[in-house]
């Protein structure tokens, strides 16, 4: 593998664990001011520290990530549509120009397979890894993302192997039943997508069993910072994701850090 990307890659996902704990702040790209993500700067400050990486789009990153930050990027590069219209009619929304200039370590976009644009999503899936291969930037491609499809494991394994086919370099997916099939069939690296705000306890067993059945870490978003205390979360993930914690471990270090976080 060439040199940049593996180089890249390893900032992406952690050598010292073979693990990663990405935070997701795109989510205004289709929703806007999400429900605590309204200012952004505000969200992913305290979170920052914590984060092997950051996944948003340039806009985001521009206005409120400080330049100085050694969180490497991943940076969303699809989009054009809104939770109002078609979500899957996306389009390659950023050059790999401004990636470079941006600094990203990754960019990722979204397939929607299974759907009207299907065939246009996957077009841009090729056209991207095309592009970022010629500069040595990883591509990671996000699967199943609306509200269409049953999210079953052979619906997530077809979306991840037809990636991976397509040339992604890591797939981020939702965690199923029967998850392990997903990864068995996907020969590159799979983070999972945490979904809805669920209860904290339910967001750590998630983890847990995603890290389990062959995911290489998440890559999450509201279960995170939709968290009355999202400091003390994004700790307890990363005890799952880099040091094997049981999800009651980790649930216990998210309640005794909960004291010290600021309540929202
Ligand atoms: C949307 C995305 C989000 O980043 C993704 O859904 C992860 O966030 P969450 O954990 O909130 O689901 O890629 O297209």
């Amino acid at each position: 593998m060439d040199w940049g990307l593996k180089n890249r890659i390893s900032q992406i996902i952690k050598p010292a664990t073979g693990r990663t704990v990405m935070l997701a702040v795109d989510h205004g790209y289709f929703l806007g001011p999400t429900t605590r993500l309204e200012n952004a700067r505000q969200t992913i400050a305290p979170l920052l520290p914590y984060a092997d990486t950051l996944m948003l789009t340039r806009g985001i990153l521009r206005t409120s990530v400080e330049a100085t930050t050694n969180v490497p990027i991943v940076l969303r590069v699809s989009g054009g549509t809104s939770i109002l219209g078609k979500l899957s009619n996306e389009i390659i929304t950023t050059s790999i120009r401004d990636a470079i200039r941006l600094n990203a370590s990754g960019v990722a976009l979204s397939i929607f397979i299974g759907s009207e644009h299907e065939k246009e999503t996957l077009s841009n899936l090729c056209s991207l890894v095309n592009e970022a291969e010629e500069y040595g930037i990883p591509v990671l491609a996000v699967t199943a993302v609306g509200k269409e499809m049953v999210r079953d494991a052979r619906y997530l394994g077809l979306c991840c192997r037809i990636a991976a086919e397509l040339g992604a370099h890591i797939v981020k997916t939702y965690y199923c039943d029967g998850f392990e099939e997903v990864v068995g069939g996907c020969p590159v690296p799979i983070v999972v997508a945490g979904g809805k705000k669920i209860e904290e306890k339910e967001a750590l067993q998630l983890t847990y069993d995603s890290i389990k059945h062959g995911a290489v870490g998440v890559d999450m978003g509201r279960n995170i910072w939709q968290s009355d205390y999202p400091v003390a979360m994004i700790q307890a993930v990363r005890e799952i994701v880099h040091n094997n914690a049981s999800p009651e471990k980790a649930y216990e270090l998210f309640k005794k850090t909960a004291t010290t976080d600021k309540r929202r």
